[in-house]
């Protein structure tokens, strides 16, 4: 287990999923954990589910600029600092491209990528503080590959996946010491996938296409995100780590 020990890390959509699985793994690691998601309940749940420590939630929708700086000047004022950032809230959209509207497909971007950009944005002064600070964005296989009616889902990924590297090399250029890589999951078993594999045809057909024939679990993507974020990566920067039971391979 990595030893994250006074260390500060901002998760978003840690209120379920992934992000969930992975705040508690960084609190087993002894990491302050900053629980950030726009699901008020769910939230609170995740806060409580980490037990006693020095962990805080944060409301906020991480497609609003505005609430980003403020959450920015909170951390600033409440821990001078922040050594881990994990830009994970995201969801994705299955319609063709005839089916989606303009609406929808800034919506898919905005979550998913948009809030990336932010995030760095604002809280990069931050994480520089330390000298070693990380950066790891969720990504997916299909920042890599591509499937029908998955285009917004696509372009949102496939977004975070290079502006992960232009992060990379900004920084390197800047010498703050900040690494930026992203994190590529295939199937993983969560709320947010759940309704499709409920259906045995479905999860049928997904197997098919993984080597391995089994779905992730969230755990699997947390204990990948705290290598990302630890130092035992520390000459990774700009990269991409791909967990897909084999699935892109192929
Ligand atoms: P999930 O639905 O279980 O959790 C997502 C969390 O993000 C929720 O708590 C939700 O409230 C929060 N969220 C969504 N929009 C938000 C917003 N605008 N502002 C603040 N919080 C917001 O989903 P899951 O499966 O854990 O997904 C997490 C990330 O992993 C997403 O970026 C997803 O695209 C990515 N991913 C998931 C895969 C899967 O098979 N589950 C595969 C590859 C990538």
């Amino acid at each position: 287990m990595p030893d994250f020990a006074g260390r500060i890390v901002l998760i978003t959509g840690a209120a379920s999923g992934i992000g969930l699985a992975t705040a508690r793994r960084f609190a087993a690691a002894g990491a302050t954990v900053l629980l950030a998601d726009r699901n008020a309940e769910g939230l609170q749940a995740a806060l409580q589910g980490l037990g006693v420590g020095p962990h805080e939630a944060i409301q906020f929708d991480v497609t609003d600029e505005a609430a980003w700086i403020t959450a920015a000047k909170r951390i600033a004022g409440t821990h001078g600092r922040l050594d881990v950032l994990v830009n994970n809230a995201g969801f994705g959209s299955f319609k063709s491209i005839a089916d989606t509207s303009l609406d929808q497909w800034r919506s898919i971007l905005a979550v998913n990528l948009d809030s990336v950009f932010l995030a760095t944005k604002y809280l990069l002064p931050l994480l520089a503080v330390s000298g070693r600070g990380a950066i790891v964005n969720m990504s997916s296989i299909r920042g890599i590959v591509a499937a029908p009616n998955t285009g917004s889902y696509c372009a949102a990924k496939g977004g975070v996946r290079m502006f992960t590297k232009a992060t990379a090399l900004e920084c390197a250029a800047l010498g703050n010491g900040v690494r930026a890589n992203s994190i590529h999951p295939g199937h993983i078993a969560t709320p947010l996938s759940a309704p499709a594999y409920a259906d045995p045809k479905v999860a049928e057909k997904l197997l098919a296409d993984v080597p391995l024939r089994r779905i992730g679990e969230a755990t699997e993507i947390a204990d990948a995100i705290l290598f990302l974020a630890g130092d035992e990566s520390r000459y990774m920067t700009g990269t991409e780590l791909v967990l897909d039971g084999g699935a892109t391979a192929q």
